[in-house]
C-alpha cells in the first residue's frame, strides 16, 4: 500500500519538489553557524519539504507546518527538534540519565517527550545520542549513555522505542534520529569536529554497536557525523552510509546529514565546491541535507552532467516520503497538534512523577565519610554555590523549550523539607569569563572575595554546607570541548575556605562531563555528582539529601584523576607489559607522574548502605553445542543499615584470543533491591553469543579457551571465577 500510494505521489512531482524533500530548512542559527534564507518562502513554494523548527512555541511550529498546505501537492513536512532529554518536562541530561542503568525508565522518559513534544506540532526528534564516549574534553559527552557499547546499546534501544512507541503512525510518536553517524565520540583530543582515527576492529567491537541496536530497534532515520572516518568524511562515506548501514545492517530509514556537514566536506578537503560535494554525498548515500542546501542547488545540473541519477535522486525523495507515511502524515499531517490539547499535555502530574523518579536514580553518590549523608531532617544548612538557587541551571544547552520556572532549584527543593536552610552563591561561576577569557580559572579576585565572606557568614551559623558547584549549562554540549576539566578555579577557592570553616561539606556536582575533582576531594565529606538533574532537581536532591531516596546510580564514563590520563575507559587493552598498581617495576606500561587508575571506575557510585558479595558459582556446562549454557549464581547481601538498590555488573575477559582483548567487558547486570540484612541469590546465564567477539577477519565469534567471569558493585571491584570452554 506505501508503495503504491508514494509511487503514485511521485510521477506527480516535478524534480524540484522532489529535490525539496530531500532539503531540511533552519529559520534560526542556534546550533549551526548560520539560518537558511528566505526559510517560508522555500517550505511555501515547496523547494524545502522539512523544516528544523527550533525553539517553537505549539502555534509557531504548527504555523510552520500549516505552509505545506499551500504547496502544489500538499506533502506534509517533517517537523524536527533536538528533543534530546524532554520537551517541556526536562529529565537529567542523557548521561546523567544512563547512570540510573534502567533501560525501563529511559525508554519512559523518551515517551513522556514524544507525547509532549508531538502535542506541540513535532514529528521528528534529533535523538538517541549514541555516540560512545572516552574522553571527558569533548562537551558532547553529555548527551549520550558514556563509554560502554552494551549499555550504550540498551540505552540507546530504549530511546527510540519510547520516541517511537509501538506504532510510529500512533499520533503521539515522534520518528527518531539516530546520531551521530559514526565514530563521533572519538573525536581527536576530545575536540568537536575533529578528525576520528580507527582501526576497523576498534569501530566493530566497540563504538559500533549502539547505533546497530538503535537501528536494530526500529528507529527511522540517522544522521550522519562532522568527523571524517578512515580520510572520508562520514556524509560522503559510501562504506559507512551504503556498505555497512544499508547493505549489512539492513537500515529501512532514511539517512539526513548533520548541520551543514555537505558544504563542509570541502573544509574538509574531498570536494572542491559545493557542487561536488552534494555529488558525493548522494553517491554516498545521504538522502537528506541539513541546513546547507547543496544537494538543493546542485543536483540538475549533476543530471544534466551525468554525474548522478534521477534513480538515485528518487531513492532518496522516496525514502523521506516513506517515513512521512510511517508517521500517518499524509493522513493526519497535525497529528496529536491541538493548540488547547497541547498546554494540558505539558508537565502533567504524572510526566513530572518520571522525571523526578528519573532524577533520583540518576544521582551518584562518589565520597560519603564516616556517614555524612543522609542528613537529619532538621539540620541547618548552609546552601552555598552560584547554582545553588537556579532554576535555568538545572538543564541543558539543549532544553530549548523547558518552562525554567516550573523547574525546582535546589534551594526549594531543600526548604520544602527543611525550613534550616540559607542561600548564598559564595562563588562566580565563570562562565562567562571562560568565553572571553577562554580559561576556566580567570575571575575576577574582589567579586569573588565578596561573595566568598557572604558565604562564611552563612556557613558559620549552619550545621552543615551544601555546596554547589561545578560547570555552567554553557560549558557543556556541542562545540564545548576544554583542555582543562576541573571545577572552575574561584570556585575550588570556595571550596577550601568553606572547609576551613570547620563543618561538614557535602559537595554537590553540577555538570556535564566526568571533572578532574581529585584535589577538591580532600575539602568535601560526601560528594553528590547530580549532572543536570532537570524539573525535579531540588526535589530530587532533598530527598538524597535527607535519606528518603537511598541513591543508586553507577558512573556510565570513567571519572580521570587529571587530563593526561584521557582517553581512559574501563574496557582497555592488558598491553604487553602491563603494570600492577603498587608493584615496583621499570619499563612497564605506566605513567611516572601518576597512577593508571582512574579517580572513579565505570560502573561506580556508592549507597547509603553496603552489599557484600559473596563468591561466584559456577555450575557445570548445561547443555552442549550451540546451546551451550553456563550458570553464574553469586549471593548479594545489604549488610548495611539501609535498604537500597544495587546494580550488580557482569564482566566477562577472554585472556587468550587470536586478537587482543579488553581486560573487562559488561556483557549484563541486574538491578536488587535489598532490605538491611537481606540476601539475594542472582543467576546470570553465559552463552557463546557472551563470548563472541570481531576477529581479524571482522568475523563475529567465540574461540575455545578459558574465561575470566568478574561480578561486581562497578568495574573494578569484583569477585572471580574462570571456565573452559571448548568448541
Ligand atoms: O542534531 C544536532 C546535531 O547533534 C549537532 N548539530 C546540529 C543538529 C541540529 O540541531
Amino acid at each position: 500500500k506505501m508503495n503504491a500510494f508514494i509511487t503514485a505521489l511521485m510521477k506527480k512531482m516535478t524534480l524540484e519538489e522532489k529535490l525539496g524533500q530531500m532539503n531540511l530548512v533552519t529559520p534560526v542559527s542556534r546550533t549551526g553557524p548560520f539560518a537558511t534564507k528566505n526559510t517560508f518562502e522555500k517550505l511555501k513554494d515547496g523547494s524545502a519539504g522539512n523544516v528544523y523548527a527550533i525553539l517553537g512555541t505549539p502555534k509557531s511550529v504548527h504555523s510552520r507546518a500549516i505552509l505545506a498546505d499551500s504547496t502544489r501537492l500538499k506533502i506534509p513536512f517533517l517537523n524536527g527538534l533536538d528533543i534530546i532529554h524532554g520537551y517541556k518536562t526536562i529529565f537529567p541530561i542523557p548521561l546523567g540519565l544512563s547512570c540510573s542503568w534502567d533501560t525501563t525508565l529511559i525508554e519512559e522518559t523518551a515517551r513522556v517527550a514524544a507525547t509532549e513534544a508531538s502535542a506541540a506540532g513535532y514529528n521528528w526528534t534529533y535523538s538517541p545520542m549514541v555516540d560512545i564516549t572516552r574522553d571527558p574534553r569533548w562537551g558532547r559527552v553529555m548527551e549520550g549513555a558514556g563509554e560502554d557499547p552494551y549499555l550504550g546499546g540498551l540505552v540507546g534501544a530504549a530511546m527510540v522505542k519510547g520516541y517511537q512507541g509501538t506504532n510510529l503512525r500512533n499520533e503521539t510518536s515522534l520518528m527518531a534520529c539516530v546520531k551521530h553517524f559514526g565514530m563521533y565520540g572519538a573525536a581527536e583530543a576530545g575536540r568537536d569536529y575533529n578528525t576520528t582515527d580507527m582501526s576497523r576492529l576498534t569501530m566493530y567491537q566497540n563504538y559500533l554497536p549502539p547505533y546497530k541496536a538503535a537501528i536494530d530497534a526500529g528507529a527511522g532515520s540517522i544522521m550522519t557525523s562532522f568527523n571524517d572516518i578512515d580520510g572520508v568524511p562520514a556524509t560522503g562515506n559510501k562504506w559507512l552510509l551504503t556498505d555497512l548501514l544499508r547493505k549489512q545492517w539492513g537500515f529501512k530509514g532514511f539517512v539526513v546529514t548533520d548541520f551543514n556537514a555537505i558544504q563542509e566536506m570541502i573544509a574538509h578537503g574531498v570536494a572542491e565546491d559545493y557542487k561536488q560535494a552534494a555529488e558525493i554525498a548522494l553517491n554516498a548515500g545521504v538522502d537528506m541535507d541539513m541546513a546547507s542546501e547543496s544537494m538543493r542547488a546542485a543536483m540538475a545540473e549533476l543530471l544534466k552532467e551525468k554525474k548522478i541519477t534521477l534513480a538515485q535522486v528518487d531513492v532518496a525523495c522516496r525514502r523521506v516520503l516513506e517515513a512521512k507515511y510511517k508517521l500517518g502524515l499524509f493522513e493526519n499531517p497535525y497529528r496529536n497538534f491541538n493548540l488547547e490539547k497541547a498546554e494540558k499535555t505539558f508537565l502533567t502530574e504524572q510526566n513530572i512523577k518520571v522525571a523526578k523518579d528519573a532524577a533520583l536514580k540518576s544521582i551518584v553518590l562518589l565520597k560519603n565519610e564516616n556517614m555524612t549523608l543522609p542528613l537529619k531532617k532538621n539540620t541547618k544548612i548552609a546552601l552555598i554555590g552560584p547554582w545553588g538557587n537556579d532554576q535555568a541551571e538545572m538543564s541543558s544547552m539543549w532544553a530549548f523549550a523547558g518552562e525554567t520556572n516550573t523547574v525546582v532549584s535546589f534551594l526549594d527543593g531543600i526548604k520544602n523539607q527543611n525550613p534550616n536552610v540559607v542561600f548564598s552563591a559564595g562563588s562566580l561561576s565563570t562562565d562567562n569569563t571562560v568565553f572571553i577569557q577562554k580559561t576556566r580559572s580567570y575571575y575576577n579576585e574582589e567579586e569573588q572575595q565578596k561573595l566568598q565572606a557572604e558565604a562564611l557568614e552563612v556557613a558559620k551559623k549552619s550545621d552543615v554546607i551544601v555546596a554547589v558547584l561545578g560547570e555552567s549549562k554553557t560549558m557543556s554540549g556541542e562545540a564545548k570541548s576544554f583542555t582543562d576539566i576541573s571545577i572552575p578555579e574561584c570556585q575550588r577557592k570556595l571550596l577550601r575556605a568553606l572547609k576551613a570553616a570547620g563543618k561538614p561539606v557535602i559537595l554537590v556536582l553540577v555538570n556535564g562531563r566526568p571533572l578532574t575533582i581529585e584535589e577538591d576531594l580532600p575539602y568535601a565529606d560526601a560528594v553528590l555528582e547530580t549532572w543536570r538533574l532537570g524539573n525535579e532537581a531540588g526535589s530530587a536532591l532533598a530527598d538524597v539529601l535527607f535519606g528518603n531516596y537511598n541513591p543508586s546510580g553507577k558512573l556510565t564514563m570513567t571519572f580521570p584523576r587529571s587530563v593526561g590520563q584521557i582517553p581512559i575507559y574501563y574496557n582497555h587493552k592488558n598491553t604487553g607489559r602491563p603494570y600492577t598498581e603498587g608493584k615496583k617495576e621499570n619499563f612497564v606500561s605506566n605513567y611516572l607522574d601518576m597512577k593508571n587508575s582512574p579517580l572513579y571506575p565505570f560502573g561506580y557510585g556508592l549507597s547509603y548502605t553496603t552489599f557484600t558479595y559473596d563468591k561466584i558459582v559456577l555450575s557445570d556446562e548445561l547443555l552442549t553445542g550451540n546451546n551451550k549454557t553456563l550458570k553464574a549464581t553469586i549471593k548479594i547481601t545489604n549488610s548495611g543499615k539501609y535498604a537500597g538498590e544495587e546494580t550488580v555488573q557482569f564482566y566477562l575477559n577472554d585472556p587468550v584470543a587470536s586478537v587482543t582483548r579488553p581486560v573487562k567487558e559488561l556483557k549484563m547486570f541486574q538491578k536488587v533491591f535489598l532490605l538491611p540484612g537481606e540476601t539475594k541469590e542472582l543467576t546470570f546465564l553465559i552463552t557463546p553469543e557472551n563470548l563472541k567477539f570481531y576477529n581479524s577477519q571482522l568475523k563475529w565469534d567465540w574461540e575455545s579457551g578459558k574465561f575470566n567471569v568478574y561480578i561486581g558493585t562497578n568495574s573494578e571491584e569484583v569477585m572471580q571465577a574462570s571456565f573452559v570452554w571448548k568448541k
